[in-house]
């Protein structure tokens, strides 16, 4: 398709839980690990997928963005468990779920309710523990909605995506490169898709194109496995 080729109608009726942005991962009342996620991508996604006629319901951790318009729900959260609890919930009657979002792979095991105090003598150790990998177990469902997870990488971006796509067990996943100039906080980006018996390459392009295009494969392959015309 063309950049302004339409896109209009191609999710029609359709529910997609698109989730986006970073996680905080709170350490003590004034401190957390977060990622630099911008959560750019995954509005621009949710945005593409109302042009595309779809319910759209955005769960979003802690960004500075404008809830696309036309979005039916949004639902804001912080840490990778708040999250993990909005996606569950969102996704029991969904046809599509898109998770863009940069979840945390890690949070503190144990949260400070006071602040921790700087001491001269020795720098605080902070014991970590993994966080609950919302997109595997979305996949894990039965039933489950078509799932769509994202990947950025620093290298081997192909080999890493296929590698994910099967042990996630996700109908499609679209992978990027990241560096200083493109993929997580820029404004554009570029995509590998990969899906178990193919895939496409998305050039560099601003997100909201790249978003466009990127609904436009999720119609197509949906409507391809349930054998319902787009
Ligand atoms: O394994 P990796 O973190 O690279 O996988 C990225 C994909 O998995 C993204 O779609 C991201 O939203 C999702 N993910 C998740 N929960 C996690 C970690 C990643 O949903 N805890």
């Amino acid at each position: 398709m063309s950049s302004c080729e339409s896109i209009q109608g191609t999710l029609s009726g359709l529910r997609v839980v698109i989730d986006a942005g970073p996680t905080y991962e709170d350490i003590d009342p004034v401190r957390f690990l977060g990622n630099r996620s911008s959560g750019k991508m995954g509005f621009a996604v949710a945005e593409a997928a109302v042009e595309a006629g779809a319910k759209v319901t955005l769960i979003a951790g802690p960004v500075a963005l404008a809830t696309p318009p036309g979005v039916a729900r949004r639902i804001d959260v912080r840490s990778a468990r708040q999250m993990r609890e909005a996606v569950m919930q969102a996704v029991d009657r969904a046809d599509i779920f898109i998770a863009t979002a940069a979840v945390a792979d890690w949070r503190v095991a144990e949260y400070s309710a006071r602040k921790i105090k700087k001491s001269t003598s020795c720098a605080p150790v902070l014991e970590l523990v993994e966080n609950p990998d919302i997109l595997a177990e979305v996949a894990a469902r039965n039933p489950r909605p078509f799932v769509v997870g994202f990947a950025a990488e620093t290298d081997h971006v192909a080999e890493h995506a296929h590698e994910k796509l099967v042990r996630k067990n996700l109908d499609m996943l679209a992978a990027n490169h990241v560096d200083e100039r493109i993929g997580i906080g820029a404004d554009d980006n570029a995509l590998e898709l990969i899906w178990r018996d193919g895939g496409e390459s998305l050039p560099r392009a601003p997100k909201s194109a790249l978003a466009r295009k990127l609904v436009a494969r999720i119609a197509a392959r949906y409507h391809a496995r349930t054998g319902k015309p787009a």
